[in-house]
């Protein structure tokens, strides 16, 4: 059989490629990174750095430090609204979602959840010179609510109030914040956690706790019981740790 260099020269091109893309050159072994899914508008959570615009938080440092106790290198951070986490996760896009999500028997139908991290109620917050006052919820009737589509305090508001108030849902918390400081809405309803943030940080006042009794969880892909098992014995080492107390000290005062 005469060679021919040319058909060679493609083989030999061809097999390099699938190397490559096998992960099995370019110096070692194929760096390992876990996507990761958030909703970058929930502070001390995760929220956007102010100088840098570099997204951090709560829940990004601790996804990070579960991530390099189960092997991975490091983590990719993909932020986008609250709504799109369940569905990005079903779609593959990320591996895991960690955006204090509550962990709802309606989304245990569709992710599987991490052992509880945290807990939240619901605040109503308004302006600051608002004279409005809430001693139960039934005050919230004829009231326009601002919400962050597809979060508990969505539904709840849904579930409770329904036609009895005008519902107002933002795609993230900036803007329903925005419509409240504009007063486009009378109130907005959110996680107690946060609430105590948006307080510090802009002219707000929480006028009232309904008591959920909410927990967060990491949500990840139904049935990816592999991924989920290693992120439950994670974050008990970690919360059974020192690294712990620096992290809630570190992102809620203390
Ligand atoms: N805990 C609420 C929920 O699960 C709100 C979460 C909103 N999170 C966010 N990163 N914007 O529905």
């Amino acid at each position: 059989m005469k060679r021919n260099p040319a058909l060679a020269g493609v083989l030999i091109g061809v097999l390099l490629l699938a190397l490559a893309a096998s992960g099995c050159i370019s110096g070692g072994s194929k760096e390992k990174v876990l996507v990761v899914g958030t909703s970058a508008d929930f502070p001390p959570f995760e929220y956007k750095n102010t100088t840098n615009g570099q997204i951090t938080g709560f829940d990004i440092e601790l996804i990070t430090m579960i991530a390099k106790k189960i092997g991975y290198d490091r983590v990719e951070i993909k932020d986008m609204d609250f709504d799109s986490l369940i569905p990005s996760l079903q779609a593959g896009k990320i591996d895991v979602a960690i955006a204090g999500m509550t962990i709802t028997d309606e989304r245990k139908k569709v992710v599987d959840f991490s052992d509880p991290y945290w807990e939240a109620d619901q605040a109503v917050i308004v302006r600051k010179d608002s004279s409005i006052t809430v001693t139960s919820v039934d005050d919230l009737k004829g009231k326009v609510i601002g919400v962050e589509k597809g979060t508990t305090g969505a539904e709840y508001v849904k579930k409770h109030l329904g036609s009895n108030v005008t519902l107002k849902e933002y795609p993230g918390y900036v803007e329903a914040l925005q419509a409240l400081l504009n007063g486009q809405v009378d109130v907005v309803v959110l996680d107690s956690p946060v609430a105590n943030m948006f307080v510090q940080k802009y002219g707000v006042k929480i006028v009232y706790t309904i008591q959920t009794g909410e927990h967060y969880g990491i949500a990840v892909r139904k049935g990816n019981t592999e991924l989920l098992n290693k992120i439950n014995s994670a974050l008990k080492t970690i919360k059974n740790s020192p690294d712990w107390n620096k992290l809630v000290a570190k992102y809620f005062g203390g």
